[in-house]
């Protein structure tokens, strides 16, 4: 592979590839050897290296660990039957990363270093990228504060580091989703756009009282008046609705601009299917749905690309959705998307690169 940018890489001298079962992947649990680090400090990107995935070793007055400055990306690598590893959007990535760090008071990350980071790393971890069908190599570049101060202020300094870990589905069939109308998610002139840990932290109880409950996931509503859908948990989420598809916009600044969405929005552009970005109320859904006018409902995103929903529960109600033949636009979308990045399909939109 060719490479524009130089910078050390200590191989490690203990692999865990040959006693990882590749058969039996939960998301997130196993990581890939290597690690891409980079340090800012004195207004630049210093020190970049890749070197084996190892524990940090950070102060307790760590600025990240008590006031949050932390966001992240997740992306996909895949291998195509030619053993090349094919990477899907990663300059939306690299985008949707700047936008976070500028609403978080962190500092812009050059995309020669979010690139070079991101390739060289997979390369060199390139046998952990799985070939089975479904499977792929999980992306995690993150930056986080490192001032060792706990006064509240924008840290002066940080870490950028990407690792990886080889995964299967996210979500290994149909969810059930509950219509959220207590808690909030976001609100406007908030961080809801932003991929900020904080984001994450804040949904974990809501989200846990949904699943004590019986379900998978909850559906965002707006926080102002909990009156229509936003997206969902870790991911957007659309539906069709007497033949139109139908997904929330993101001009509020509550919604994460997912870049499978936005994937999914071009292919109905490029098919000529039906589509309204616009926020689908709470009250037109459950018409939709008691009118069986609700062909599918599915959420969109990198870890779960596309998630089929099953069951929606709206103010105390569960809805079971048709079951869905195989021409329905989630299934072919996902059929298309997945052409794409395992490199079956033509790729009209240069989304892929290949090494
Ligand atoms: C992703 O889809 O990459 C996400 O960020 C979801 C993650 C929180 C599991």
């Amino acid at each position: 592979m060719k490479t524009s940018l130089a910078f050390p890489v200590q191989q490690t001298q203990n692999s865990r590839l040959s006693e990882t079962d590749f058969s039996n992947l939960v998301f997130g649990k196993t990581i890939s050897d290597h690690m891409f680090v980079a340090d800012y400090k004195n207004g630049e990107w210093t020190d970049l290296r890749i070197e084996p995935y190892a524990p940090l070793h950070l102060n307790p007055s760590n600025a990240a660990l008590h006031y949050g400055q932390s966001i992240f990306e997740g992306l996909k690598a895949y291998k195509n039957e030619n053993g090349e590893v094919i990477i899907f959007r990663a300059d939306a990535n690299w985008r949707r990363m700047n936008e976070s760090a500028e609403r978080m008071c962190m500092p812009f990350l050059p995309e020669e270093i979010f690139m070079e980071g991101l390739t060289q790393l997979i390369d060199l971890d390139r046998d952990w990228v799985p070939t089975a069908k479904g499977a792929s190599l999980y992306v995690r570049p993150f930056m986080f504060a490192t001032d060792d101060y706990i006064g509240v202020k924008p840290s002066d300094t940080y870490k950028f580091i990407i690792f990886t870990c080889p995964v299967g589905n996210y979500y290994s069939k149909p969810v059930s989703v509950k219509v959220e109308t207590k808690f909030t998610r976001a609100t406007e002139g908030g961080t809801g756009a932003a991929k900020t840990a904080g984001n994450y932290a804040a949904s974990l109880y809501p989200a846990l009282q949904a699943q004590k409950a019986g379900y998978d996931q909850l559906l965002w509503t707006d926080g102002k008046s909990h009156s229509h859908i936003e997206e969902s948990g870790t991911m957007n989420v659309m539906f069709k609705i007497k033949g139109t598809l139908v997904t929330a916009p993101t001009h509020t600044g509550t919604i994460l601009k997912g870049i499978t969405r936005d994937s999914v929005i071009q292919l109905a552009k490029d098919w000529g299917q039906t589509l309204e970005e616009r926020f689908l109320s709470v009250n037109e859904l459950k018409e939709a749905l008691e009118n069986g006018e609700l062909e599918e409902a599915f959420g969109t995103g990198t870890a779960a690309t596309i998630a089929h929903i099953r069951l929606i529960h709206i103010d105390g109600k569960d809805y079971e959705l048709p079951e869905k033949s195989t021409d329905a636009f989630s299934h072919r979308v996902l059929a298309e998307l997945d052409g794409i990045k395992y490199g079956t399909k033509s790729d009209p939109h240069d989304w892929v690169m290949k090494f």
